[in-house]
């Protein structure tokens, strides 16, 4: 666990510019279209919230009065901090370090939980999605943005020359650490994706589970609620 935080600390000043730059900035809309899926409500936890991006849109969109989000990454919330501090939020988003696996939430205290691009990254997959389930209000809502390796064999070919041969030049460029890098790739290749993901969910607990691809299938909106 001390091993992702350290690796997402060392590059959290790098992050945005190296997401923005290899998803040449569709990994914006991806984020606006998890938030807009959400009805508007009180309270959003935002797990894995990294530079607080979902927590802004948010907040913009309107979606909630109040956006807690948390990470294990002192580095990447404090990247947050000043964004959401720029964006003059900062009286609604409030930014925590803390482990998913491990929530310092009672039960039953947020209408949504939002998690983009995070799920991938938890070490106990099981205990974060428990945790999450369990702080989540009757009725509540949750969105998960995750990266996918595509199923189709013709844009798996573009997908892979563009992950192996591009992707890597420019996380060296810009995050000058191969590891990160390395990591990011195989984290994607190696991760359930469409209906195993939704079992997952399934036997944590949640509710009409289901899922949308986005742009070839490189990204994935899963979406689910507790009953
Ligand atoms: C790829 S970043 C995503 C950041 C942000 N949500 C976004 O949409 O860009 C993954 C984040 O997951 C965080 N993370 C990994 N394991 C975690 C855990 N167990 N609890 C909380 N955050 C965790 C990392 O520190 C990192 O900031």
């Amino acid at each position: 666990m001390e091993g992702i935080g350290a690796l997402f600390d060392s590059i959290s000043n790098r992050y945005d510019r190296f997401n923005h730059t290899s998803s040449m900035g569709i990994d914006r809309i991806w984020r606006r279209k998890a938030i807009k899926s959400l009805p508007k409500c009180e309270t959003i936890l935002d797990v894995a919230a990294g530079t607080a991006d979902l927590c802004i849109e948010a907040v913009k969109r309107g979606k909630a009065v109040r956006v807690v989000g948390i990470d294990i990454s002192e580095g990447m919330l404090n990247v947050g901090r000043e964004k959401v501090s720029k964006s003059g939020f900062d009286g609604s988003i409030e930014l925590i370090v803390a482990d998913c696996a491990k929530l310092p939430f009672p039960g039953n205290s947020f209408d949504a939980v939002t998690c983009g691009y995070g799920v991938r990254n938890f070490a106990e997959l099981d205990r974060c999605l428990l945790e999450m389930y369990r702080v989540l209000k009757s009725g509540g809502q949750l969105r998960i943005l995750e990266f996918t390796y595509p199923q189709s064999r013709f844009v798996r070919f573009f997908y892979d020359f563009y992950f192996t041969r591009i992707v890597p030049k420019i996380g060296r460029k810009l995050t000058d650490n191969d590891e990160a890098f390395a990591y990011f790739v195989n984290s994607v290749k190696n991760f359930a994706k469409g209906k195993d993901f939704l079992a997952i969910l399934e036997r944590n607990g949640f509710a009409d589970a289901r899922f949308k691809s986005q742009t070839f299938g490189i990204s994935t909106l899963y979406s689910a609620c507790k009953r």
